[in-house]
């Protein structure tokens, strides 16, 4: 099956911020990037996330069907607004698209533990439109904090326990969730 990035990218509603993203996909070898495993030593998620063709993809799927349900509940509650749901989608989609990528630039064997800081630095360096660029850097702080508790280095994981910001913790919450083995191949054959 081939890897369709409008399929992720189909979900931001903003056209605009869609169209951002779909430059940022496209600029970093997206494809190539969600072709890999979610977890290099097929530890630390799902089955249907680390297969060899397609697995940051499902795994990024898997994150942004959870981003959904969460957007709504909070949208319920009146406390989110404006593009706020077209920038949480658009984390989900990019947040692991650095996941091999060392600060260097270099592509690492194994999933980095500072993947998050070097999207952010990617993410924030994408030239957009002035009006543009607040959505941008929200997305990118959400890409920044999303492993929340496991970010690293240390002072990224202070950071990110600190930040309180509801748009972070629903990428964080969305990513653990998606991540969870025992709540997403529960009921499959051993
Ligand atoms: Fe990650
Ligand atoms: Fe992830």
């Amino acid at each position: 099956m081939s890897l369709d990035t409008k399929e992720l990218t189909k979900h931001i509603k903003n056209p605009r911020i869609r169209e951002m993203v779909d430059g940022l996909i496209k600029h970093h070898a997206g494809v190539k990037t969600f072709s890999k495993k979610t977890s290099s030593t097929g530890k630390y998620h799902p089955d249907v996330s680390n297969v060899p063709d397609r697995g940051i993809y499902n795994h990024t799927m898997l994150v942004v069907y959870a981003a959904q349900r969460l957007i709504y509940f909070y949208q319920q509650k009146g406390l989110l607004k404006g593009d706020m749901d077209s920038c949480i989608i658009s984390a989900c989609i990019l947040h692991d698209m650095w996941k091999y990528e060392t600060m260097n630039g270099t592509i690492a064997p194994y999933s980095t533990k500072d993947h998050g800081l070097v999207g952010y630095n990617s993410i924030r360096k994408w030239e957009v439109p002035k009006d543009l660029k607040a959505a941008r850097d929200v997305i990118a702080e959400m890409v920044r904090f999303h492993m929340s508790a496991w970010c690293s280095p240390v002072s990224e994981k202070k950071l990110a326990n600190e930040n309180k910001d509801l748009g972070v913790l629903i990428v964080q919450l969305a990513d653990m969730i998606a991540s969870c083995k025992e709540l997403i191949n529960f009921g499959k054959e051993a």
